[in-house]
Formats: structure tokens, sequence, C-alpha cells
């Protein structure tokens, strides 16, 4: 299995749960896991019972596990500051204002929570040298993955710009830095450095996406998390990351055959069409089904995530390294 795994899926699949179970298999095969979950509502904290934020915190009970959880919320909020912090140390203090004021539009929409999300998670990526493993609680989707064709973009834009830049330099500034090379001082052009290394940054993450990470989808037997499922495999594969299975959580249990009540005759209908969709899962994806995990009456926490660790198909043992 690759070091950083994710799993996708809409809200409410299972996706940290099946998370959390997950890195639970994997620390007790003895790799070193950190979970990194991005959800506020019912995260990482709910399934340990135990506080997790920004940094990563060792999972208290368990060996070799690790758990952290970003706030997209904070997320926006940083990435904001951070841009205007530096923008305005380049722009007039007239136009300052409103430039704050258009990246705030910029923030506010939709893409914006996932953009800072991602880039949290190349972060994360790129400081995961002390794990084994690094398993993400959700994957990028169409959105965010199209972040991943931007260093070719911006390549030829930096190079245009650099171009102009030494043009204008050629012009008007000769005279000024006298005998140093103006491809030289451009290179040191704040604004164009950080493009450049926004470049090199979507540039790893598009390496080690490919090279270094595999994708599960989590989806329940139902028409829409289907087809929702269906839309996710194509956003992933455009960009050729590769799904490497589904995970169908949420099944409904079969009752026993003597049981005739109202709510057992509901269930075995229920369980009925599951178990067709199911099937038809099993057809229609070319990807393979790696569990089926049946709803369970309470939360999965404790005994119940061990329990659904050990239903996972997923492979443990780490890649070889060339
Ligand atoms: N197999 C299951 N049986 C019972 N409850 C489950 C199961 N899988 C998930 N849940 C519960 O469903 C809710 C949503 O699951 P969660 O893993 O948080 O989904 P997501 O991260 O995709 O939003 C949680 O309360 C979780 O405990
Ligand atoms: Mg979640």
């Amino acid at each position: 299995m690759s070091k950083f795994v994710f799993f996708g899926g809409k809200g409410g699949v299972g996706k940290t749960t099946v998370s959390c179970a997950y890195g639970l298999k994997c620390a007790r095969a003895g790799q070193r896991t950190l979970v990194v979950s991005t959800d506020p509502a019912h995260s990482t904290s709910d399934v340990f019972d135990q506080q997790f934020g920004d940094d990563p915190k060792a999972v208290e009970g368990y060996e070799n596990l690790w758990a952290m959880e970003l706030d997209p919320d904070e997320e926006v909020e940083r990435h904001m500051m951070e841009i205007k912090r530096t923008m305005s140390d380049q722009v007039s203090p007239a136009i300052v204002n409103e430039i704050d004021r258009q990246i705030e539009l910029a923030h506010r929409t939709p893409g914006a929570h996932e953009a800072a999300l991602f880039d949290r998670f190349i972060d994360v990526m790129r400081n995961a040298e002390e794990y084994d493993r690094v398993v993400f609680d959700t994957s990028p989707t169409g959105g965010t993955l199209r972040l991943l064709s931007l260093p070719g973009f911006l390549e030829s834009w930096i190079d245009r710009l650099l171009e102009k830049r030494e043009q204008s330099i050629d012009l008007y500034e000769k005279a000024a830095i006298g005998g140093r090379d103006p491809r030289q001082k451009i290179e040191q052009d704040p604004i164009i450095a950080r493009l450049v290394e926004r470049k090199e940054m979507f540039e790893f993450a598009g390496e080690t996406l490919r090279d270094d990470a595999t994708f599960f989808l989590v989806l329940n037997p139902d028409e829409l998390s289907i087809r929702e499922t269906r839309r996710a495999v194509e956003d992933l594969t455009e960009y050729d990351l590769a799904v490497a299975g589904l995970v169908v959580n949420k099944i409904a249990p079969e009752p026993d055959e003597g049981e005739a009540g109202t709510g057992a005759t509901y269930l075995r209908e229920r369980h009925r069409t599951e178990q067709e969709r199911i099937r038809r899962i099993e057809t229609e994806f070319d990807e393979p089904v790696v569990a089926r995990i049946v709803q369970r009456v309470e939360e999965v926490k404790g005994d119940l995530l061990a329990e659904v660790a050990d239903e996972l198909a997923i492979d443990v043992t780490p890649e070889p390294h060339l």
C-alpha cells in the first residue's frame, strides 16, 4: 500500500469512521500511522473520545497511532491572511483596501474551503517523514484536482512574466542595477518568487498523488451515493489518480428467517434492495469492493472500530521504495 491513503465520499457515508478503522489496522500492523481529518462536525475526536487539533497528537490507548484535525474555516482564514500579507507588501497603500476586498470575495467562493484544505494536505504530505502511513479522511474532488494542472499553466505564465520583466528592466532599469544580471534581479522579485513556490508545491502534489497515494471511495447502498461515487471515480481518473477500491458502508442487516413483524418485514425488504444495489456496484464499477460494512446500532468507536478494521480487505504493508 502507498504511504498516503485517501478515503473520499459525500458527507455522512462513513469516511471518518473508515479512515480511523484503517488507521487502526495499519497501526496494529506496526506502521507509524497518522490519521488526518477535516470535518469539524463528526470527526476523529468523537471516534477516539479525545480532542485533536492542528498538530499530530498520539491517540491514547493505541500504539503507533496519531491523529490531527484540520478546521476548514480556519484554513480559509489563514490562507486569506497570508495572501493579504504578501500582497500588501507589494502594492501601494492606496489600493490595499480594494485588494483586500477582492481577496475576501475570492475566499467566499464555494471552492475556497477545498482549495485551502488542499494546501494543508500538501503541507502534511511534505512533512510526513516520521510516519509510515498517512490516512486522509477526505480525498480531493474535481474542483480541487484542477489545481494539479496549475504547474504547467503557471510555468508558461511565469516564463512570460520573466520575459516581460526582463525587457522592461532592459529598458528602464539597466542603469540603476548597473552590472547585475537582470534575470537575477527578477528572480528575487517576491511576487514571482511566490508564484514559483506555488508552482513547485502543486508539482510536488501531483507527483506524490500519482506515485505515492491510493484512493478509496466510501459509499452507501443508495442511488444518490452510487451516482456521486461514479462522478468521483471520473474526477480522479481524469487526473490519472487511480481509485483502488470501494468501501460499501451502512448496509442494512438481514433479519432472522422466523421474524415476520413490521420491523422485520421492512428490514428484509430493505436488505434485499440494498443487496441488489451492491451486486450492481460490483458489476458496473471497474474498482473492486474492498469492504461491505453492516450498519451498527450505535456509533462506531472503541471495540466496534476494531471490528470494522478487521472487515476492511485493504492491504497495510508498505510498498518497497526504490
Ligand atoms: N457501519 C456503521 N454503523 C453505524 N454507524 C455508522 C457506521 N458508519 C458510520 N456510522 C456513523 O454515521 C455517522 C457518519 O459517519 P462518518 O464516518 O462521520 O461519515 P463522514 O466522515 O463520511 O461524514 C457517524 O455518527 C458514525 O458513527
Ligand atoms: Mg467525516
